[in-house]
């Protein structure tokens, strides 16, 4: 069964990932390490630490960045999932569990340290732990059996970033760790917007969680309904669920197509955050790009069956 470790700032998406990995019975949740993103480092560990309390997760919690590489000062907070990042459906800050006393990328080398060739690095959030992981051990890029995020916007089908026309909130939140991590030579597999758009929740979908989801489902539902009421305001009925999706694809790779490259990010301009695929079957003058290890990105998924993967495990 594989060994996961989930890097993530919950975020509503990044809860529901989570309570659907606890579910699973055939992996084995090494730990969570969390990061800046759908709110600061203190409501997004907070969160973590809450659900683990709530839903008896095993896994450490390990706290990790507060801000992008290389700048001074935390980002000021987006609220896509709301004051609290869970949708605002109130928490209980009683009691919660300890945290590990490592920093995030130090809890991951030393797993990566401790299970060689064994873990997958499932990271649905800024890059910025797993940067710092490899920038201060660059030999746990040998020893980790792939890295999966959720993060960037191929453009397959034309520009479809959603903070700008062509970047997507994971990459633009922190360019540089992005850049370095697709550098590296570690496999990297990106699930970006380009497939996590089709697989839509619907409000049947959320009905049947909380109906039938234990607490689990019922708590999927109620943290939805923020996510549900954003996405209504660009016409849609149901909510992406992106981080899911990652997960999905480590769970069962057969429901997706990918394709090879090495990956740029572009780290400042216009197109800053906009994450760029190189056809190595089409000529370019030799560049910056040859240098780059191939690596993969999701290009289709078997929707429905994403869905059904996440439905049967609630
Ligand atoms: C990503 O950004 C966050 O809001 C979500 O949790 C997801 O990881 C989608 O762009
Ligand atoms: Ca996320």
């Amino acid at each position: 069964s594989p060994k996961i470790i989930f890097d993530t700032d919950p975020g509503i998406d990044d809860a529901t990932a989570l309570l659907f990995l606890n579910a699973c019975r055939n992996i084995e949740l090494l730990g969570i390490t969390t990061v800046f993103g759908n709110g600061n480092i203190d409501t997004v560990t907070r969160n973590a630490r809450y659900l683990k309390r709530r839903f008896s997760i095993a896994a450490p919690i390990a706290r990790g960045a507060d801000r992008a590489l290389g700048l001074s000062a935390s980002p000021p907070p987006i609220h896509v999932h709301g004051i609290n990042g869970l949708g605002d459906v109130p928490i209980d800050e009683n009691d919660l569990p300890p945290l590990d006393p490592r920093p995030a990328h130090r809890f991951i080398i030393d797993q990566v340290h401790a299970f060689p060739h064994e873990v997958t690095l499932l990271a649905v959030g800024r890059l910025t732990n797993l940067a710092l992981a490899l920038s201060e051990d660059p030999t746990i890029a040998k020893r980790v059996k792939e890295v999966v995020i959720m993060g960037g916007a191929f453009g397959l089908a034309g520009p479809n970033g959603n903070v700008t026309p062509v970047a997507e909130a994971n990459i633009i939140g922190d360019p540089h760790a992005a850049d370095l991590v697709f550098a590296a030579s570690w496999p990297v597999t990106a699930v970006g917007l380009d497939v996590t758009r089709q697989v839509i929740m619907r409000p049947a979908d959320i009905e049947i969680l909380a109906r039938d989801g234990g607490d689990a489902g019922r708590f999927i539902a109620e943290i939805s309904r923020h996510y549900m009421t954003y996405h209504r305001r660009f016409g849609l009925d149901g909510f992406y669920v992106h981080d899911s999706t990652a997960m999905a694809f480590v769970l069962d790779r057969s429901l997706f197509e990918t394709r090879k490259g090495p990956i740029r990010v572009a780290t400042d301009g216009i197109a800053i955050g906009q994450t760029i695929m190189k056809d190595r079957s089409t000529f370019h003058p030799p560049g910056d790009w040859d240098d780059a290890p191939d690596q993969s990105i999701a290009t289709s998924v078997d929707r429905d069956g994403v869905r059904r993967l996440l439905m049967e495990a609630y």
